[in-house]
């Protein structure tokens, strides 16, 4: 599990850490929705954190690990399409253009956002094996 949990670390809680670090002082308090949706967004992101923390329990077999596995894509399938369809829409509404950009210029969800979405099967297929190696 600790290769589960570097793979975490490096590629979505740097997402999450950005998003929470850089969207999120520049988005609060301009807009009663935007604040609304933050607060979901941050307590989603806490959830999944969690999970993660929780597939290091080494008293987990393999059958709960995969469904920790399963639950945590769906959860960043549902997580994902909800900030595209909700947070950075209501993002473009809110913010200015200038300031917009130069905070979308820092970094790139798409990457991110893209690796979930259209390859969620394989990333969760990929962290499946990935645990399997580790414990074998
Ligand atoms: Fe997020
Ligand atoms: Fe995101």
């Amino acid at each position: 599990m600790a290769y589960v949990r570097r793979v975490f670390a490096e590629e979505i809680a740097a997402h999450f850490a950005v998003e929470d670090g850089v969207l999120v002082p520049a988005v609060a308090g301009k807009d009663a929705d935007l604040d609304r949706i933050v607060d979901e967004i941050e307590s989603e992101h806490a959830d999944m954190t969690a999970l993660v923390a929780r597939l290091s329990d080494p008293a987990l077999d393999e059958a709960a690990i995969d469904a920790a596995l399963d639950r945590l894509g769906h959860m960043l399938e549902g997580h994902v399409r909800r900030e595209e369809r909700d947070y950075y829409q209501r993002i473009q509404e809110v913010l200015d253009a200038p300031s917009l950009q130069r905070q979308l210029d820092r970094f790139d969800r798409h990457l991110v956002h893209q690796m979930y979405l259209e390859n969620e099967v394989l990333f969760r297929r990929a962290l499946a094996t990935l645990v399997e190696h580790q414990t074998t």
